[in-house]
């Protein structure tokens, strides 16, 4: 279970130019939810999602995965947690353009500090598990939306985490490749992983088991 309370985050703090992005923000999500977050732009989703997601700090309040306390740990620290039990998907998917989709998928696996076996392998799997294993050798400046988006998502779930936080993972791609992302999360989901998706479709929402949602920095709803 994941757990933030009274999350206060600023942006430049201390500087001129601080802007708070969240004031006091609680909620929790439970093991193998499926939850939407919502909101208008600049609500603070992508906020919200970084710091879920260990990739960016807070300056009040507490998070705690499984029970441990997300705060000043070491860059180390954040490394394991980040590794093993997280998967996230960036908004403008963050694929490395003139590597090939197995590359992309395989970086995860060359951060790791535990020695992984066959790494090529559960790359592979992982773009077979979203429907584009025949697409491994291509580099991602030549792939649709839709196939960097599936990229995007096997890199995040090569590790297996126990969680997947996905940025407006339909927002650049048409209706039917919209409801096929939506329907690899919900399987992703109905394999036990809890999932939280950022969107600003109704349609992605209203399939999830909860919706969250932020308002200028506070949770709404
Ligand atoms: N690096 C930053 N430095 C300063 N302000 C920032 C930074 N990143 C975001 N903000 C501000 O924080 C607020 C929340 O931004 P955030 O990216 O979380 O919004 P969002 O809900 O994800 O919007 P969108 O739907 O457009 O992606 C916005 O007012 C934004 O301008
Ligand atoms: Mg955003």
């Amino acid at each position: 279970m994941i757990k933030i309370s009274n999350i206060t985050k600023k942006y430049n703090p201390k500087k001129s130019n601080e802007f708070e992005a969240l004031h006091g923000v609680s909620c929790e999500i439970n093991d193998g939810e499926l939850v939407a977050v919502i909101g208008k732009s600049g609500a603070g989703k992508s906020t919200l999602l970084h710091i879920l997601a260990c990739i960016d700090n807070y300056q009040e309040g507490e998070y705690t995965i499984d029970g441990t306390l997300v705060k000043n740990l070491s860059e180390k620290q954040y490394a394991k947690i980040r590794n093993e039990k997280i998967g996230m998907v960036m908004q403008d998917f963050a694929l490395v353009e003139d590597f090939t989709a197995l590359e992309n998928v395989m970086i995860p696996l060359n951060f790791s500090k535990q020695k992984i076996k066959n790494k090529k392998e559960k790359a592979l799997a992982a773009l077979k598990s979203v429907g584009i294993g025949e697409l491994a050798k291509k580099p991602c400046n030549k792939l649709s939306g839709g196939q960097k988006q599936r990229v995007a998502i096997a890199r995040a779930i090569v590790n297996e985490p126990s969680m997947i936080l996905a940025d407006e993972p339909t927002g650049a791609l048409d209706t039917k490749t919209s409801a096929e992302i939506m329907a690899l999360f919900k399987s992703l989901n109905k394999q036990g992983r809890t999932v939280v998706i950022v969107t600003h479709d109704p349609k992605i929402a209203e399939q999830c088991d909860r919706i969250i949602e932020i308002s200028d920095g506070r949770i709404v709803k």
